[in-house]
């Protein structure tokens, strides 16, 4: 079968490898599922891998198969899977167990090993191929009614954590009603984390860099009642003198000192959430640093940062989307601005992720085969 497929720490090394169709029997207990695969996302990390700045290639490859934002349809079951049927939508997660005690009890998401273990991205295969084998234990339903933008659940389990994992905090305060956000970013999974928060009722103010004027991105938050300033106009805390002050932050703009913008724009006990990987070499100056410190300490606010996703994230997911689609009909397809029909034109993939602005790109995807 076809795969997408870099040779990590190797500039533009993007190409088609040739693999073997994987099996049920590859995965141990019986608990296999050949899953065939529909659509993939590209993103910024699949940029990242093949500018050679992350990713690792597994054991005994010198070339790692791209691919975590997937989506698919089961085409086979092992002796001991009960809960798919061959025929069900699935996405299947991105981490996988290491060694830590959080890996022992299922939330490798949480790992404190150094190594870890991620589809596509980190020393395992991913779904950027025909066909992959995983264990039932990490793959989650999909419900047929939004098979079309299911695609998206992988980024959206990222928000899902962060957002779950804000309001596990806030139980320190035994009562928390937060009303205003501010999500820092309005690529894909900006446009996401703003939907996630209108459907939890904030009002939301949205971040960006480009000019308002023909910003497709500012007009899809427009639809769902989300503010859009360009942080080329206003900084995060000169917002706050027209919106007031956040109770919760998404930071997701991958430009890491907007982070100090935003440790000076929260409430009193607000939160802020820290969600972009930021692999580069970039340090910043003339921070306010009493002034941020003495706020954090004088008005019990947090910053914490989040990472990957487990089940309980996806299947929160699950639930966003099918409740977004019920209250903004056809929103999220729109975020589906790319289509690449087949794996074998990677190179356009490729070229859209690097000049997503020219593009006007907002989320591309590889159409594997027809749904
Ligand atoms: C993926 C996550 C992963 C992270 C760090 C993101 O692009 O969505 O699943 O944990 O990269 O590798």
């Amino acid at each position: 079968m076809k795969a997408i497929a870099v040779t990590p720490k190797q500039t533009n090394s993007v190409r088609l490898e040739e693999m073997d169709k994987p099996k049920t029997s590859d995965i141990k207990n019986g608990r296999g599922v050949l899953v065939e695969v529909l659509r993939v996302g590209a993103c910024g990390t699949d940029r990242e891998i093949n500018n050679g700045e992350y990713g690792v290639a597994p054991e005994g490859y010198d070339f790692l198969v791209l691919g975590h934002e997937n989506f698919g349809r089961v085409a086979e079951v092992a002796e001991n899977v009960t809960e798919f049927a061959v025929g069900d939508f699935v996405v299947a997660t991105v981490r996988r167990p290491g060694y830590s005690f959080y890996d022992d009890i299922g939330e490798q998401d949480f790992t404190t090993d150094d190594e870890y273990f991620e589809r596509g991205i980190s020393r395992l295969h991913g779904y950027m191929a025909e066909f992959y084998a995983e264990s039932a234990d990490f793959l989650i339903k999909i419900p047929p009614a939004i098979k079309e933008i299911a695609v998206l659940l992988e980024p959206l389990s990222i928000i899902e954590k962060g957002l779950k994992q804000a309001s596990d905090i806030q139980e320190r305060l035994k009562i928390w009603r937060p009303k205003t956000a501010a999500v820092l970013g309005t690529g894909s999974v900006g446009l996401l984390t703003s939907m996630a928060l209108r459907l939890r009722g904030y009002a939301v103010h949205g971040f960006g860099k480009d000019a308002r004027d023909g910003y497709l991105n500012a007009d899809l938050l427009e639809e769902i009642g989300v503010s859009y300033d360009s942080t080329m106009e206003t900084t995060v805390a000169a917002s706050t003198e027209k919106y007031g002050e956040y109770d919760l932050i998404f930071e997701c703009t991958g430009y890491s000192p907007i982070v100090f913008d935003a440790m000076q724009s929260l409430n009193q006990n607000g939160v802020l959430i820290l969600a972009s990987v930021t692999g580069g070499e970039r340090k910043t100056d003339a921070i306010p640093s009493d002034k941020i410190n003495q706020q954090f300490v004088l008005g019990n606010r947090v910053m914490f940062g989040t990472v990957n996703a487990n089940r309980e994230h996806f299947e929160i997911g699950v639930k966003d989307l099918a409740l977004c689609e019920a209250m903004y009909a056809g929103w999220l397809g729109k975020m589906m601005t790319h289509k690449i029909e087949g794996l074998e034109n990677f190179a356009q993939a490729f070229d859209v992720l690097n000049n997503a602005g020219k593009y006007r790109a907002i989320k591309a995807y590889f159409e594997v085969k027809k749904i």
